[in-house]
């Protein structure tokens, strides 16, 4: 018997950061040194307390299932959060805890996408974006982005995107993959647009907390009066607190959309892991030296990378004012042979560095930017410093 597999399903894209993640493991386990850059995940271990958190959630018997939407401890904790960090108030009911913020974004476009609405993306765009747009039958419109503009989508080119299908505005800064921020003049401007138009804004804003020098964060939500109607904020503990392991994200959003995604997630998964929502607690209310720590590490190499970067031939990337990646143009390097291999794109450019220096990356066209290459630089000062002598040995050959 052949089994078809749905065509929505199908039309989807695996993600290819995962992809490159599993080809430098491959490699490694081939007993080839490997510098992998590929995925966006913080080297460092959880911090102790958070795990401590876990160890007593268990022995209290905090096991069982919980409200499908979280433990309203959590809940609590994160509207708090938002209140004293942003100035925004949110009951408990208008946070749902999910398993990870890539899963607080399904259930952002499930509850709102119906099959030919447009959502549009400014690209680079991470790699899951339009695969969860259309997996609801939704189209993603994607709209390019300026390199001298630091990637950032302006309002004129906004404006031109819409149409009567558009019903969301995707925004993500800090941004993976470009690392480049919007500052709070941008998003207004974008804001002044989004209301005129009566579109839903969905703000990926995982990286809130990792943000470099004078750059200044504003969750999209405060910027104008009354957008706090019409935002869905994404958010979690992956990225700030170490924690890519124990899936928790939430979302922020008006009540009737918070019950309904609820709703959808009491049917799809129940509850996030109730353990994981425990550490999670402890990593809002403990201390918060542990952040200021890693971000520390992250700052300094940050700023290797981009020494670097400015150091070797015809390299260049836009302003990393957040998040943990380099977005490299590699477009002077393109069309011309490595060691005898033709390379004509960003994937043949990092699948040749990884295959001739063990250096793995993630092609820009993964991202909707043909001619770039991602880098994520949380991997500690040593790798990062090997890594840059394969890509300038890479560049040499
Ligand atoms: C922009 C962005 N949003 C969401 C996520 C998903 O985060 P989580 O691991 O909490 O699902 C990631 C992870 O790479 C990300 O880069």
């Amino acid at each position: 018997m052949s089994v078809s597999i749905s065509k929505i399903v199908q039309a989807l894209e695996p993600s290819a950061t995962l992809a490159m993640a599993a080809k430098a493991r491959e490699l490694k386990a081939a007993g080839k040194k490997v510098y992998d850059f590929s995925v966006g995940e913080p080297d460092f271990n959880t911090p102790e307390h958070i795990c401590q958190a876990a160890t007593r959630a268990m022995a209290a018997g905090h096991t069982h299932y919980t409200a499908s939407g979280g433990i309203q401890e959590l809940r609590t904790a994160v509207a708090k959060a938002y209140q004293a960090r942003h100035g925004l108030e949110y009951s408990p009911a208008q946070v749902v805890v999910s398993n990870g913020a890539k899963h607080s974004l399904h259930n952002a476009f499930t509850v709102l996408c119906d099959p030919g609405d447009e959502v549009i993306i400014p690209a680079p765009y991470w790699v899951s974006y339009a695969e969860l747009v259309k997996l609801t039958g939704a189209k993603p419109v994607i709209v390019e982005t300026e390199e001298a503009n630091d990637f950032k989508l302006t309002p004129g080119k906004l404006r031109a995107a819409i149409t009567p299908k558009t019903k969301i505005l995707l925004l993500c800064s800090p941004s993976n993959p470009t690392g480049s921020m919007y500052t709070p003049e941008d998003l207004g401007a974008l804001a002044d647009v989004v209301q005129e138009k009566n579109l839903v804004v969905i703000s990926d804003e995982i990286y809130e907390r990792l943000i470099y020098g004078d750059n200044k964060f504003a969750s999209f939500a405060t910027v104008r009066p009354g957008l706090i109607e019409r935002t869905i904020t994404i958010n979690g503990v992956s990225k700030a607190y170490a924690m890519t392991g124990w899936r928790i994200g939430w979302t922020l959003a008006p009540l009737a959309i918070s019950k309904a995604m609820d709703s959808l997630q009491s049917q799809e998964t129940s509850n996030p892991s109730s353990v994981s929502q425990y550490a999670a607690l402890a990593a809002i209310e403990g201390p918060q030296q542990c952040v200021d720590d890693m971000l520390k590490h992250f700052a300094e190499r940050r700023e290797y990378v981009r020494h670097r970067i400015a150091e070797l031939p015809n390299l260049s990337c836009p302003n990393m004012g957040g998040a943990f990646y380099a977005f490299i143009n590699i477009q002077a390097h393109l069309g011309r042979d490595y060691a005898g291999k033709r390379v004509n794109n960003s994937a043949d450019w990092c699948l040749e560095l990884l295959a001739q220096q063990g250096v793995a990356t993630v092609m820009g066209s993964a991202f909707g930017a043909e001619g770039y290459a991602r880098l994520s630089f949380a991997t500690n000062l040593e790798t990062l410093a090997k890594g840059f002598e394969g890509i300038e040995a890479f560049l040499k050959s």
